[in-house]
């Protein structure tokens, strides 16, 4: 095992038992983080945990069950946890190929992609700040574009899942700067990136496979959280560990509305 500077610190990984966030998952613990799985699968966190355990040699991974398509299943984890957090990677998501909604009647790509990881920032904000210096890392895409933001959920659109899925990585992208901005001054940096093209069940259901193995699609979400060359960068877009022009970042009135939208499903 490497050890980090930042060994012994809590990292969460949205989406961890999926191809990259297993692989961000694995590489944090490898580092020496303490790493808490935070996904849906009861067994499937049970048999990732397991595994990164073997891998790394590293005791310190769980796992935490929420439904991260529903703000009530995210507020009672930020609620129920114990402890400090210093890295928090929102990964999860998903891309279905046809509209569903959530039981809150939350159009599903919309409510996992977007608000999944608006909800997570919002909830855990205090803990890390109170934690700080901490990190917040948004796993987006170079596949972004064509938000509506007065259609985000595709009820007068007709739906099709990789425009939704592009919809909602531009979406992490345009909310990091504001994230940023209101976590400015507190020790929290919010970054959003592009990790790697993979072979996994959400590339899959866009139609793609992948050119990447997770472990290389998980370097640049991992170097974020957890690299001294990036400690104090923040609101910034990367791809291949690199920052990165972000067209959907350069018009903050834009990103500001969006978020003032996705307050209105809190
Ligand atoms: N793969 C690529 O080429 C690629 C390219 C660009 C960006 N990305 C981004 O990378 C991230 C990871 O993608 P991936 O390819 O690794 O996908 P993946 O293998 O399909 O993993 C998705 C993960 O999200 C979890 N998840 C989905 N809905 C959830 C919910 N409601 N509550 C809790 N967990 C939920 C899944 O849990 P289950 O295992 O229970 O389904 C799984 O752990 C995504 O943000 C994606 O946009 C991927």
């Amino acid at each position: 095992m490497s050890a980090s500077p930042r060994a012994k610190e809590i990292a969460a990984v949205t989406g961890a038992t999926g191809a990259i966030g297993f692989a961000i998952a694995a590489q944090l613990a490898e580092q020496g983080f303490h790493v808490v799985l935070v996904s849906r699968n009861l067994e499937k966190c049970s048999q990732s945990v397991e595994k990164i355990k073997n891998i790394t040699g590293n005791n310190n991974v769980r796992f935490e069950i929420a439904d991260l398509s529903k703000q009530t299943s995210i507020q009672s984890l930020a609620a129920s946890w114990t402890g400090p957090l210093h890295v928090l990677v929102n990964n999860a998501a998903i891309s279905p190929p046809k509209r569903l909604e959530t039981t809150e009647g939350i159009e599903l790509q919309f409510a996992t992609n977007v608000l999944g990881y608006f909800w997570m920032t919002k909830f855990f904000s205090p803990l890390l700040i109170e934690s700080s210096p901490a990190r917040v890392v948004n796993v987006s895409s170079y596949w972004a574009g064509g938000l509506d933001a007065k259609d985000l959920e595709f009820k007068n659109r007709i739906y099709h899942n990789h425009e939704s899925y592009r919809q909602s990585k531009q979406a992490n992208r345009m909310l990091t700067p504001i994230f940023s901005s209101i976590l400015e001054h507190s020790g929290v940096t919010v970054n959003s990136c592009h990790p790697g093209d993979v072979n996994s069940s959400l590339s899959n259901s866009l139609g793609f496979g992948g050119s990447q193995s997770p472990a290389e699609g998980a370097e640049t979400p991992t170097w974020l959280a957890s690299s001294e060359a990036v400690r104090d960068v923040t609101g910034k877009y990367f791809e291949r560990k690199e920052e990165t022009v972000c067209p959907f970042s350069s018009d903050l009135s834009k990103a500001r509305q969006l978020y003032e939208i996705c307050q209105t499903y809190t």
